[in-house]
């Protein structure tokens, strides 16, 4: 939630500057000819279908879409697999020995994995999911570290037509059991523990407690990764290894139809309830291969590395199938940016030749907080081309991005998309825009994106709802078991052939989209969704609490930071108990995970509520914020906020 809209687009209306490409890049990058865009736009259907024809397919489609809006199909009648497309593709050319994922773990210990090698592991890992009862179109949570069996795993699923589902490891046990019930999951793929900041991140642990109550759970298998001893239920549980050494290579790949599920993960909304949004197989292929291709102009010689942990939408798409698809070599990492100090992201650049980097804005904003003197102590200059996502990007840390990583040589990618949106949407191409510190600049060919005002009535220059006007391959098809939420959610805005994303933009003159934040009651804390909804819940779930009222409001590292209003059920005169405080904030992360506890907790005796009984969020963030109150005429009891305010100011003070 963007919380000062009117701010944030003065700031970038000032912001002038602009960014050629660079001639010596532009000679070399995949797309050099601007006609694209008006070729692509033109006959859409066409452009996609050529990407899908650089795929390996079955059995060719008989059209490319299918629009009853809101429900597309792309590629109808085609039959393609996934995993055959991200290995087998490459094992029969040239890219056999080439390495797919060159992976370090926090310790430093390293792994690599050739195309050759990576299609044993997943043919291994595909033949034990059958050998626990795994079949086509059944659920298997993934809740694992950054470590190569997740994409394995991943793929694997891919292999024998089952639907995974990856699970952040920060998610709390009850996040689990939740996401496990909602997809009904028949296999839970976990590990031991991961490392983290030097500390394990008990993965096996969380995951005992989450089957307390999860019934469609048959089996779980756990990787050794960290050591330390787990709790092991013979009946239900089997080690990775184990299962790996007595598994064959050799598993034939599932012929899966362009339209069946590839993915379900979860994001969140506007309600308690995080929404499982569903992939399919070929339109999500075509468009994760397409925008890596394009976006970030890949080459056979790249070293591609994408930091976003797999358990977000951003390591499905551009960690594992986007860049697999391509052939590319992927760099994973598995643990903090600043362990064992806080060079390790430019120690890895440096040791394994990273050429293309795609990062987030609040990790940008950390390393100009921890200066140049962390990235001066390497040499950066395998590096040609940078990029961001997940959230708006100020000017100044796209700038000092540029500067002092991309050595103002490389271009800087700020792309815009979701969770839902599968594939990268709005965007430079490197070798084609001129960029805009902190514009995402323009959309990618053959995609339609507009801004509409709430009536729909379309805003050539100036600010509103961003709107997606087309169909695209990676779209998502629904949410799993509630098609009513999918329709009503992202398509009832306007009409029901516009999807609304649910974020503000402004257009300036010259057509470039400026991202402005969500315009819904879901924050955007350091690149992750987290519902207001949600944490309000996990708060309201304890029993001291009577009523609460979250908010996000700016924050100079996480872009948003969580500030939650409580009122507890008794109206005690005194002050509340000691220790309170951080017992409700440990609950919202027992509740959710530690990404969800809110940065600054206040007890309050009364929110400012409408007469129709809705909390007046906006004040609450004028009061989090310490600025001057805005409208107030609408309030109920107006003397409620002159009270938060007061209560609110002492606490600070
Ligand atoms: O508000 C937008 C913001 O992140 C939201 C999507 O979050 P999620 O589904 O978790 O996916 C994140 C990674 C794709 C969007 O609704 N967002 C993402 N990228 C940008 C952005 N906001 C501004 N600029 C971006 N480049």
């Amino acid at each position: 939630m963007s919380s000062q809209p009117d701010k944030t687009i003065e700031a970038l209306l000032l912001e002038k500057r602009q960014f050629p490409p660079r001639k010596s890049f532009q000679e070399q990058a995949n797309v050099r000819d601007p006609s694209i865009y008006r070729k692509a736009d033109r006959d859409f259907e066409k452009f996609w279908a050529g990407f899908a024809r650089e795929l390996t397919w079955y059995k060719p489609w008989k059209r490319v879409l299918e629009w009853k809006p809101p429900k597309a199909k792309w590629f109808l009648g085609g039959k393609l697999n996934a995993s055959v497309n991200c290995i087998d593709r490459h094992v029969l050319g040239p890219r056999k020995n080439k390495a797919a994922l060159i992976w370090e773990g926090e310790p430093g210990d390293q792994r690599l994995l050739t195309y050759r090698e990576l299609l044993r592991e997943v043919g291994k890992f595909g033949n034990v999911l059958k050998s626990l009862g795994v079949r086509k179109g059944d659920r298997v949570t993934l809740y694992m570290p950054m470590i190569p069996e997740l994409p394995i795993a991943m793929l694997a699923c891919a292999r024998i037509g089952a639907i995974h589902s990856v699970v952040f490891g920060g998610f709390s046990a009850e996040s689990l059991k939740d996401r496990i019930n909602d997809q009904g999951a028949k296999v839970l793929v976990t590990a031991d523990g991961g490392w983290r900041r030097g500390n394990v991140v008990p993965l096996k642990k969380i995951s005992d407690d989450a089957l307390s109550d999860t019934p469609t759970i048959e089996a779980v298998v756990v990787v050794k990764r960290t050591g330390q001893p787990v709790g092991f239920d013979p009946k239900r549980d089997r080690w990775w290894h184990e299962l790996m050494a007595g598994a064959s290579a050799r598993c034939p790949p599932e012929k899966m139809d362009a339209e069946d599920p590839l993915y379900i993960l979860y994001t969140s909304g506007t309600t308690g309830k995080p929404k499982g949004i569903l992939h399919t197989t070929g339109g999500y292929l075509v468009g994760t291969y397409a925008t890596t291709k394009w976006v970030f102009d890949l080459k056979d010689e790249d070293v591609f590395w994408c930091t976003a942990d797999i358990g977000w939408v951003t390591g499905h798409s551009y960690v594992v199938y986007g860049p697999l698809a391509n052939g590319a070599t992927c760099l994973i990492y598995e643990g903090a940016p600043d362990t064992p100090a806080r060079d390790r992201f430019w120690d890895l650049v440096e040791r394994h030749g990273v050429t293309v980097l795609y990062t987030a804005p609040t990790a940008i904003r950390a390393f100009m907080k921890w200066g140049t003197e962390w990235p001066e102590k390497h040499d950066l200059s395998s590096l040609r081309l940078l990029g961001t996502v997940g959230e708006p990007i100020n000017p100044e840390a796209w700038i000092w991005y540029q500067k002092n990583i991309g050595g103002g040589r490389c271009p800087v990618v700020d792309t815009w998309w979701q969770t839902e949106t599968g594939m990268i949407l709005i965007t430079p191409l490197p070798g084609l825009t001129r960029t805009r510190p902190g514009s995402a600049t323009f959309p990618f060919p053959g995609v339609r994106a507009t801004i509409l005002d709430p009536a729909g009535r379309e805003v050539k220059v100036g600010g509103g709802y961003l709107a997606i006007t087309r169909p695209w391959p990676a779209m998502l098809r629904t949410i799993w078991g509630d098609e009513e939420r999918y329709v009503s959610t992202y398509w009832t805005k306007w009409s029901r052939d516009v999807y609304f994303p649910g974020d503000g933009a402004k257009r300036d003159k010259d057509g470039y989209f400026w991202l402005l934040g969500r315009v819904d009651d879901v924050m955007n804390v350091a690149g992750h969704r987290i519902g207001t909804m949600e944490v309000e819940s996990a708060l309201v779930d304890h029993s001291a609490v009577a009523e609460s009222a979250v908010v996000g409001i700016s924050d100079d590292l996480k872009g948003t930071a969580i500030a939650a209003f409580v009122i507890l059920k008794e109206k005690k005169s005194g002050p509340p108990a000691a220790g309170l405080h951080d017992e409700l904030r440990g609950h919202v992360a027992k509740k959710i995970g530690a990404i969800a506890k809110p940065d600054k907790l206040f007890f309050v005796a009364d929110l400012p509520k409408t007469r129709s009984g809705k909390i007046m969020r906006r004040l609450l963030r004028d009061i989090a914020e310490g600025r001057v109150l805005g409208d107030t005429t609408t309030l109920a009891d107006s003397a409620v906020v002159d009270t938060l305010k007061a209560q609110y100011e002492e606490k600070e003070a």
